[in-house]
């Protein structure tokens, strides 16, 4: 029976992965950018500073964008030591939570990144806040996170976390270890998001919406092709607020340029 199930859920994975592609809003990567703005970071800060990924757990991405020349040392922070144990990106790990606090200097980082991180803080608002704090003059954060009005951010929510994590181990075994934490999608809309920012003295210089949130229904091909025209809908009139994904980039002195992009 549970090898039928498999079966079933796989035909369905493949027929919405094949249908997948002839959607235009399918098509954004927002990690392309994230990784981009990284590592055009990076080559500007020739010094001895740190970079922080937040939420850094058991792998660090970015860690490959950094040379030995570059003189920055990529720290993961991460709230679980058995995550942070796992991490074979980096030697500098330290445990912490961010929502309460980031151990480090004032102004000591040249960047503080996070992916997916923000869903799962219970305060958006003083992570920010310690951001703003540890940012050198001219640094620069990258947060790449979940958007809080979607269908699977709502399960997530209602469903408590021990069931998400059997969901997902049953039925998309590839993201086991990325999905199925505690989620609060606090302050995670686009709007809520960037006014923390100013509050904190943090300028938006970039940011983008990704609509494609259906991969949650890829096991159910009806329900996936249901779920894509939705956000194909919202991708057309460019709702930002029902986002699935959202980027930003921001810095203390410069200017926004092209926020509110939809790429
Ligand atoms: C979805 S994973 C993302 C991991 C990685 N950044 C990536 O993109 O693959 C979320 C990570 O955030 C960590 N985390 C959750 N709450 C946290 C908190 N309050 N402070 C620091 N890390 C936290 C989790 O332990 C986990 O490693």
């Amino acid at each position: 029976m549970a090898s039928l199930l498999r079966k079933w859920c796989d035909l369905n994975v493949a027929l919405s992965k094949r249908v997948e592609s002839f959607f235009p809003h399918t098509r954004i990567a927002l990690h392309e950018r994230f990784h981009g703005d990284f590592a055009r970071c990076v080559d500007e800060g020739r010094d001895n500073a740190i970079i922080l990924d937040v939420g850094g757990g058991r792998s660090c991405p970015t860690a490959s964008l950094l040379s030995e020349e570059t003189g920055l040392r990529l720290v993961a922070v991460d709230l679980s030591r058995a995550e942070l144990a796992r991490n074979s990106d980096t030697r500098l790990k330290v445990c912490a939570d961010a929502s309460k606090g980031l151990p480090f200097a004032d102004g000591a980082a040249r960047i503080v990144a996070s992916r997916f991180l923000l869903e799962h803080l219970p305060d958006t608002d003083a992570f920010v806040a310690e951001t703003a704090r540890v940012l050198a003059a001219d640094g620069t954060a990258l947060h790449l996170f979940a958007g809080k009005h979607t269908p699977f951010a709502t399960l997530g929510r209602v469903l408590p976390a021990a069931w998400s994590r059997r969901l997902i181990a049953r039925i998309y075994p590839d993201q086991v270890g990325i999905l199925g934490y505690t989620v609060h999608y606090d302050h995670c809309t686009y709007r809520q998001f960037l006014g923390l920012l100013r509050k904190h003295g943090l300028t938006p210089e970039d940011s983008a919406v990704s609509y494609h949130q259906s991969a949650f229904a890829y096991a159910v091909f009806p329900l996936f092709v249901v779920s894509a025209c939705y956000d194909a809908v919202i991708h057309a009139l460019n709702i930002k607020a029902l986002g699935a994904a959202l980027y930003v980039r921001a810095g203390r002195t410069a200017a926004e340029t092209t926020h509110g992009s939809s790429e």
